[in-house]
């Protein structure tokens, strides 16, 4: 195959196409217009990703939270290749297909008990949609027809389509122009331990970020209030790893007053927090689970909302009792196939446990950087889910000026060093599944690097 990289005019015409015809999701033009602005990834080994002009990166984020059984993976072009030329698509409305079977079954089986049923769809907001549809249709097919706010956290980040977007419950992603935006959510205080929004502290606290759920509850009826979502270990608010007794309280709330509660695993799932799901972790049941990324490790688009027994009932027995609306590119034969296999490989070559074994090792080598770099205030998460987060001086809480420019500075210091990720004053770590020992230290060590960088770049001793 031959490569863009051999020529360098056939390298600028690339980016200068990019520029010209191409949507970048987030980034503005002008910052595509900027020295290296545009960089265009043409393949990928392992944790490695190389780019056309030959650059060859860590992939330290697994793309976006995706990528868990590496690059390069013949294995699942084989499998995507043999099911398009058996059967590609079949009317998803109406019909099934052995790879929908398969997936479904296999995921029953990986997901806590009493997780049963799997409805696919094609991303991470089409499956909160999805979770949430199905938890104000099962209220109303029990009668209960006045049901219809979303609880969800401040900080958090669902999805970028109306009704995930709704319940954002965060400025994460600007909501301003879109509004008014499903009505009905209800936004809650997210988990921060080190800076409570209660101005508490643990284990005093009894947790009492969500105790005081119920007073949220109370106040709006829990006869309008159909369902809950948060992350169990939240990702976007920056790897707050909550408590033990938290979700056991949200739970016990849930059941008290009826409400679904939905635990959006997007990210979580598939062994990035070093077990199989981040619910996991809290020893209690879901109603329903959001899925993607990792579900194919980014081979192909495909997501679920995973329904419990409980919520699966509510759709069966009357005519007319069906969940309403359907997708369709829902469960594409194709798409399945290649997340069954990707799904056996997580299984065959133990990558959950050696997220939870390599994610402590990264843990200690990430605390050694915060004791060498004056900037780095905090690092925190848990199996392959990392944050580092900086300022500019950590002592004095003071955080970086406008003019620091580390939104800029860091990706652009980083990808110098050898490594793409998403950085700003704070820097996610979050590579493949598939890492090992030697390439956590590989990767630290940039870091290490980077942040140097970025210190006397910044003259900050
Ligand atoms: C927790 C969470 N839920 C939902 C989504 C939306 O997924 P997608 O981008 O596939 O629509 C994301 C995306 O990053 C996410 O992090």
């Amino acid at each position: 195959m031959t490569t863009v990289t051999d020529d360098p005019a056939l390298i600028q015409d690339y980016i200068e196409r990019g520029i010209q015809h191409l949507w970048v999701q987030t980034q503005g033009v002008d910052n595509l217009r900027k020295e290296d602005g545009l960089v265009v990834i043409e393949s990928g080994d392992g944790i490695y990703l190389t780019d056309i002009k030959g650059r060859r990166f860590i992939d330290a984020m697994s793309g976006l939270w995706v990528v868990a059984v590496g690059h390069g993976r013949t294995e699942l072009a084989d499998v995507a290749r043999e099911q398009m030329a058996t059967m590609a698509y079949a009317n998803t409305f109406a019909y099934s297909s052995k790879p929908a079977v398969d997936l479904a079954t296999k995921l029953a089986q990986i997901t806590p008990d009493g997780i049963n049923k799997a409805l696919f769809v094609n991303s991470g907001s089409e499956a909160v949609e999805t979770a949430i549809r199905m938890a104000k249709q099962w209220h109303y097919n029990r009668g209960d027809k006045g049901r219809y706010k979303v609880i969800s956290r401040v900080g958090s980040y669902h999805g970028i389509t109306a009704g995930a977007m709704s319940v954002n419950g965060s400025n994460f992603i600007n909501r301003a122009p879109f509004e008014p935006l499903v009505p009905g959510n209800v936004a809650v205080e997210n988990v921060n331990c080190a800076r409570c929004p209660y101005e508490k502290t643990y284990p005093e606290c009894d947790v009492f970020c969500a105790r005081t759920i119920e007073d949220t509850i109370k106040f709006h009826r829990p006869e309008t209030i159909a369902a809950f979502i948060a992350e169990p270990i939240s990702t976007a608010n920056g790897c707050w790893v909550p408590a033990p007794e938290y979700w056991r309280t949200i739970r016990r709330i849930c059941d008290e007053y009826d409400i679904v509660m939905i635990c959006d695993e997007v990210i979580n799932g598939f062994g990035r927090t070093g077990e199989w799901f981040g619910i996991q972790h809290y020893d209690v049941l879901p109603d329903v689970m959001t899925v993607a990324k990792e579900l194919s490790s980014g081979y192909l688009p495909i997501a679920a909302a995973l329904a419990s027994d409980k919520i699966a009932a509510g759709f069966e027995g009357e005519a007319g009792a069906a969940l309403v609306g359907g997708s369709t590119f829902g469960m594409h034969p194709v798409a399945c196939a290649v997340a069954l296999a990707n799904v056996e490989i997580i299984e065959r070559e133990n990558l959950v446990a050696n997220a939870k074994k390599m994610g402590v090792y990264l843990d200690t080598r990430l605390q050694e950087l915060q004791s060498k770099h004056r900037v780095v205030a905090d690092t925190r998460g848990i199996g392959l889910m990392h944050t580092i987060e900086m300022k500019r001086d950590p002592e004095s809480n003071t955080d970086f000026t406008d003019e620091d420019a580390v939104g800029e500075r860091m990706p652009r210091i980083l990808r110098d060093e050898g490594i793409l990720a998403r950085a700003g004053s704070a820097i996610a770590i979050a590579p493949p599944l598939v890492i090992n020992g030697e390439q956590v230290d590989e990767m630290v060590d940039i870091i290490d690097r980077s942040i140097t960088r970025l210190e006397s770049e910044l003259s900050i001793a």
